[in-house]
């Protein structure tokens, strides 16, 4: 572990989807009184939503193209936002996987061109673990001991997981997603079935928050949609099923009325749609926090924006509920930076020419 002295500048770059991302973290050594901490000073963030919605998705080349004009301008912000130089900086972090190949290439070889020009050692970051890390991104330090173990769900786009966290980031293994899993999608993820289903209504890219405002009014049971694993012993989820029976709906209505039969039923198939994907995750999550004698659970990721979700989990959890700061629920640089510190405090960063040997990968592997 390096002396961590008073404390340590990090600079953290996120380039994995859509979202190009850069942000300034302190690490400070809380010496005797225990944990190390770290808290945010900037974070620069560019969406490109509006240049992918005209396609329906997010366009990998647009993405990679649109990441390389923005890395620049955002790395840029967030030191000076944070009232820093790239001199005092003590370390970086950034994105190395999962996600689009190319748009995590951009991140990572600005990364390694700091890293090599100003001598800085640099963490690799695992998505995910930068999501699960943005829970201690608060003033009060995130969900405290007494609260392990703690049932994290992380629920985005692009994944569906559990995972029983026992202590807080600063003692996390190498593995720590490998080794704490004992959930997740076999096919889409959470988010991604919101975004399919609302594809098939007719809604724009990203459809989970219309779902969500659709479904006002709508009858959560008036369409019979099928609910996968409904075995008690089984953690993991699938939604692919419930996208298959959505698009046979929504052909069947079209059969009997036309386009405007879909139009007419919208608030029951939203409140519908939203219900499956909602009963899924509680069911699970309530499953696996009895299993493992959770004291509390966590959700990260788009998905625990959804209204409906946050009710029931408020309404019928049987553990408190905790939710990262909402600044740092979808895509960000702080959360990266945040989990590179933790690493980096472990000694854990890449140095000389092991930081140039670095690449980029699109598989979550864990
Ligand atoms: O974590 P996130 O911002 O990006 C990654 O996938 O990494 O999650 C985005 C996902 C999308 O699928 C989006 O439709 C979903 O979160 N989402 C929602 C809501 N807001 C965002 N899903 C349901 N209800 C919402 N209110
Ligand atoms: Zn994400």
């Amino acid at each position: 572990m390096p002396a961590l002295g008073a404390s340590h500048l990090i600079l953290g770059i996120e380039t994995s989807c859509d979202e190009c991302s850069a942000s300034v973290v302190r690490l400070s050594d809380k010496g005797s009184e225990g944990d190390v901490r770290v808290e945010a000073l900037s974070v620069s963030t560019y969406s490109q939503i509006t240049l992918h919605q005209p396609y329906g998705g997010v366009v990998p080349e647009v993405a990679s193209r649109n990441h390389l004009e923005t890395i620049n301008p955002m790395i840029a912000k967030a030191l000076q936002a944070a009232g820093v130089s790239a001199r005092d900086l003590s370390a970086l972090a950034v994105t190395s996987r999962p996600g689009l190949v190319g748009a995590l290439l951009v991140g990572v070889t600005a990364a390694k061109a700091m890293a090599y020009a100003r001598r800085l050692p640099l963490v690799p970051v695992h998505h995910l673990e930068g999501h699960a890390t943005s829970l201690w991104l608060r003033p009060d330090g995130g969900p405290a001991a007494r609260h392990f173990p703690l049932l994290l769900a992380i629920v985005s786009g692009g994944h569906t997981q559990l995972h029983v966290v026992k202590t807080p980031p600063s003692s996390w293994p190498e593995d720590f997603l490998a080794s704490t899993r004992v959930g997740r999608s076999r096919d889409d993820a959470a988010g991604e079935a919101f975004d399919k289903t609302a594809k098939l209504l007719g809604y724009p890219y990203p459809g989970g928050v219309w779902i969500d405002r659709g479904s006002e009014g709508g009858d959560p049971r008036a369409f019979n949609l099928p609910r996968a694993m409904p075995q008690k012993d089984v953690l993991d989820f699938s939604f692919s099923g419930l996208k298959t029976a959505v698009a046979l709906q929504v052909q069947a209505l079209e059969r009997a009325g036309g386009a405007g039969a879909v139009k007419a039923r919208l608030p029951d198939l939203c409140a519908s749609i939203q219900e499956a994907i909602v009963d899924a995750l509680f069911s699970k999550m309530k499953l696996a926090a009895e299993k493992y004698g959770c004291k509390a659970l966590a959700l990260v990721g788009g998905v625990a924006a959804n209204r409906r979700l946050r009710f029931r989990l408020e309404k019928e959890f049987p553990a408190p509920v905790f939710f990262p700061p909402a600044e740092y629920c979808t895509d960000n640089a702080a959360m990266i930076a945040a989990a590179g510190a933790y690493r980096f405090s472990q000694g854990r960063a890449l140095t000389g020419t092991a930081a140039l040997t670095l690449s980029a990968r699109a598989a979550a592997e864990v």
